[in-house]
């Protein structure tokens, strides 16, 4: 009997040095992925839509929030819902990409954006700031050839 309780105990100890090991193995492989969506994002936003985007030279002012928030549904692709909604709704009269759009007004964007529309959410300020929210408007209906 003691010498079973004592086999026992052994064994858990063997098992729960293994299952630490296991965990501190895993939280060391992914600290790098971590570390790298971190680097790539400087300032990520707590919203659900929220995409790391990676800086680069020459993007136009907004183009990153832009990116970072609305390309996961509006972005190209069939599989993106905004894109498809809007191609849907406009049947090609104007571009289903909203970046590639030159009817858009900044007060269009900055309305939809804070009050949603159909399965598109509405963005508050704790998720998107008036700042950012100017930036993507501004980018949105910039003036294009
Ligand atoms: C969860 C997916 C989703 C996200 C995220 C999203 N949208 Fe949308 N958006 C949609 C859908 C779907 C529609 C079309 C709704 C409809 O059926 O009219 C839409 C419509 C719009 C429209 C109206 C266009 C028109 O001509 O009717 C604007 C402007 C717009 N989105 C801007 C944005 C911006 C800017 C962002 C980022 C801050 C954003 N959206 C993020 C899904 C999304």
């Amino acid at each position: 009997m003691i010498r079973r309780r004592a086999v026992v105990s052994a064994l858990s100890m063997v098992l729960a040095v293994v299952l630490q090991s296991a965990v501190v193995m895993l939280a060391v492989a992914l600290l790098p992925v971590g570390l790298a969506v971190r680097a790539a994002d400087p300032s990520p936003s707590p919203a659900w839509t929220a995409t790391p985007v990676a800086p680069a030279p020459g993007q136009p002012a907004g183009y990153i929030q832009y990116e970072r928030m609305c390309a996961v549904c509006h972005g190209p692709g069939a599989g993106k819902p905004g894109t498809r909604a809007l191609s849907a709704k406009y049947e090609g009269k104007v571009p289903a990409l909203l970046e590639e759009r030159k009817d858009l007004t900044a007060d269009f964007v900055k309305f939809t954006v804070r009050h949603g529309v159909s399965v598109m959410p509405p963005f508050r300020k704790t998720e998107l700031s008036d700042a950012d929210l100017d930036a993507i408007a501004g980018y949105l209906a910039r003036k294009r050839r």
